[in-house]
């Protein structure tokens, strides 16, 4: 029997709830599985063979305190996804290194190209914080330059209506395995909340969406447990990345049925 941690935050809101599902199947697959929040002094994180990084959903404004922690806890036991992915998926400027296309993006606040509608956000981000969708130019410069002057990056890219209509994809991949797909909801249009981040449809990916999500994988030579490869397509169809997701990325397990057990495969195989 192995025992691994899986790595959550200070929860109240019971927030997370692919916790026990995961666990369950971790649990079918000779894995005992103990939830342990990141921060918290007294885990003995040596004592687990694995420690899998999961909702750590509080990282955005203490990203050196959880690298940090992320680094420590490698000198101790094996960490999934390993630091090094955590310190370079943290921020999106990743995407300039992936070799693979990406949303077309500004990364500054100065000579803005002409577009039809933007979207501004910082490259530090989860949950579309501090992201905002404007037909004016002049706000998005002024939003950039907001970004900027508070010392993060600013990514500026012309709004991509087709997540309202085909819709963004993500594609889960565990032990580098395809495992299942999902719609995902259009976070920019009014109205849409935190709890939006997690509604999706199921849906089979098209085969040019595999081809440029395994290239994604190619391009990290470190182990990955978990990936979710996000991704839209520009008005001439071609898919590009939008985001991929190796820190703490929610999984859509209740979108698939396999999708626990295909994780908890994942994780014994790399154990
Ligand atoms: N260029 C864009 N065009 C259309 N929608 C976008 C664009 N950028 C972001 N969004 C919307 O905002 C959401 C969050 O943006 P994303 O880049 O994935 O950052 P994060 O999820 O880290 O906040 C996306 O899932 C998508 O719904
Ligand atoms: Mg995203």
């Amino acid at each position: 029997m192995f025992t691994c941690a899986y790595v959550t935050f200070d929860d109240p809101d019971q927030n997370d709830d692919e916790r026990e599902p995961a666990l369950a199947a971790w649990r079918e697959a000779g894995i005992a599985g103990r939830a342990e929040r990141w921060d918290d002094p007294g885990v003995r994180w040596q004592s687990y063979d694995a420690v899998v990084v999961r909702s750590v959903w509080d990282y955005l404004a203490r990203r050196d305190e959880f690298l940090a922690w992320a680094r420590h806890v490698e000198t101790t036991t094996r960490l999934l996804n390993p630091s090094g992915v955590l310190e370079r998926n943290t921020d999106k400027t990743y995407l300039r290194e992936l070799g693979v296309p990406i949303v077309p993006t500004h990364w500054s606040a100065h000579d803005l190209p002409a577009w039809d509608e933007y979207v501004v956000k910082p490259a530090v981000s989860a949950g579309a914080r501090d992201t905002i969708r404007t037909t004016d130019p002049g706000r998005a410069r002024d939003h950039a330059a907001w970004l900027a002057d508070s010392g993060r990056t600013p990514m500026v890219q012309p709004y991509l209506d087709m997540v309202e209509s085909e819709g963004e994809t993500s594609l889960l991949y565990f032990n580098r395995r395809f495992s299942h797909a999902v719609r995902r909801t259009p976070m920019l249009s009014p109205g849409m909340t935190g709890a939006d981040h997690v509604r999706a449809r199921p849906r089979t990916p098209d085969p040019d969406q595999i081809e440029l999500a395994e290239k994604v994988l190619a391009a990290v030579p470190e182990p990955l447990l978990y990936a979710r490869i996000d991704l839209v397509r520009l008005p001439d169809g071609s898919p590009v990345v939008i985001e991929v997701e190796l820190t703490e990325p929610y999984l859509f397990l209740r979108y698939d049925p396999g999708a626990p057990a295909a994780l908890a495969r994942g994780l014994r195989e790399l154990l």
